[in-house]
């Protein structure tokens, strides 16, 4: 089959469109044709690889997958039209039975630790499938389920986002952060917006930002939004970005307030001032991707029509490292989505 893959880690020129050997499929898995995979921001770390990592080569991402069943499988039949919840659950443990999914040493993640939807087919357990939301193609299917899931999680369980509170988004136009704006208004929480260019402004806007500020023309875009807050600080503050933003996260906490990180976009390595954590009593709670009865509940929001998948463009497979590169530039107001040629 044709898969977009690679066989060491580096930058976009190592990443290869052409043949691989079709996957193989344990007894409890299903085969899939792929009709659409979206990229994540985790596509590009894992392309780039850390110490620790160690992947069968050649590696496949994409974690975002919808398809067709290519041949009967459980109860399911050949053509029927599904999603996959990225997160694969390999051991029963306290995590699993208190339905912390993702908290399990046993939890996986497709695209990431196993090979993902980049090709025309892929291998997934069947416990994974679900019927793809009526109401959505397959690309817009695809587009929000690892970041509909992480953003479910981050809100739902970890911040614990209330209905009337205030909440900051750093950053606009990421696969989590556009999706986190959306359920924080879902969620009856006032949303404002840290964006990346007036552009990006406008669209946080459009998904219901009541105030959006520009890191990329006021250095200290932190003062008009504590001004805003009428110098209070916000409950809950997203923070994906890491090192380029974690400061001004602190100092933008109200008392009491949740600083929920899930990623690092710009950097690990952040000063902290724990004065402002201390003082102010903060919460700093840290997230990944979510349970499976999370995934289920992301794709109830979608068939509602609560959530809505906000594709930045569709690319052929095989011009997947235009993709990453969109991605690394962070060009992106949305989701980039992949579909094979065939
Ligand atoms: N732990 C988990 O389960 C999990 C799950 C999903 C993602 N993640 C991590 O979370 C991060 C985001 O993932 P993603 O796929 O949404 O990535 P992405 O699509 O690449 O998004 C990057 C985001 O960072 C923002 N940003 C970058 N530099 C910024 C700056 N200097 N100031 C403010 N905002 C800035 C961008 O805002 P603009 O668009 O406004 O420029 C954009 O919203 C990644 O690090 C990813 O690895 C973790």
């Amino acid at each position: 089959m044709q898969a977009l893959n690679f066989e060491a880690h580096g930058e976009l020129d190592v990443l290869q469109f052409g043949e691989v050997p079709d996957p193989e499929v344990p007894d409890g898995w299903a085969l899939l044709k792929v009709e659409a995979c979206a990229l994540n921001h985790l596509d590009i770390w894992v392309r780039r690889g850390w110490p620790g990592l160690k992947l069968d080569m050649p590696h496949i991402g994409g974690s975002d997958i919808a398809g067709t069943l290519a041949t009967d499988a459980g109860n399911w039949n050949t053509g029927d039209a599904v999603v996959v919840d990225p997160g694969i659950s390999t051991r029963q443990d306290a995590w699993t039975t208190r339905g912390e999914d993702s908290m399990s040493p046993g939890y996986r993640i497709l695209g990431e630790h196993v090979r993902g939807g980049f090709a025309e087919f892929v291998a997934v357990p069947l416990e994974n499938l679900h019927p793809r939301p009526t109401c959505l193609t397959a690309a817009e299917a695809a587009a929000p389920l690892l970041v509909g899931l992480t953003a479910y999680r981050m809100l739902v369980h970890r911040a614990r986002l209330q209905t009337g509170e205030r909440m900051l988004v750093i950053g606009s136009g990421g696969g989590v952060n556009s999706t986190a704006i959306q359920l924080g208004r879902h969620l009856g929480a006032e949303v404002h917006v840290v964006a990346g260019g007036s552009e990006k402004a406008q669209r946080a806007k459009e998904l219901g930002a009541a105030l959006v500020v520009d890191y990329k023309t006021d250095e200290a875009w932190h003062k008009p939004l504590f001004a805003a807050t009428e110098r209070r600080g916000y409950d809950v503050i997203i923070d994906n970005v890491g090192r380029a933003t974690w400061k001004q996260s602190l100092r933008l906490a109200g008392i009491g307030g949740r600083i929920v990180t899930v990623g690092n976009t710009s950097g690990p390595l952040a000063e902290t001032d724990v004065r402002f954590i201390f003082t102010r009593q903060l919460s700093v709670l840290g997230s990944t991707m979510g349970s499976h009865a999370d995934f289920a509940a992301v794709l109830e929001l979608l068939e509602r029509g609560a959530l809505k998948p906000i594709i930045h463009c569709e690319l052929p497979l095989s011009e997947g490292r235009r993709g990453h590169e969109i991605i690394e530039r962070g060009e992106m107001f949305g989701k980039v989505v992949l579909r094979p040629d065939y």
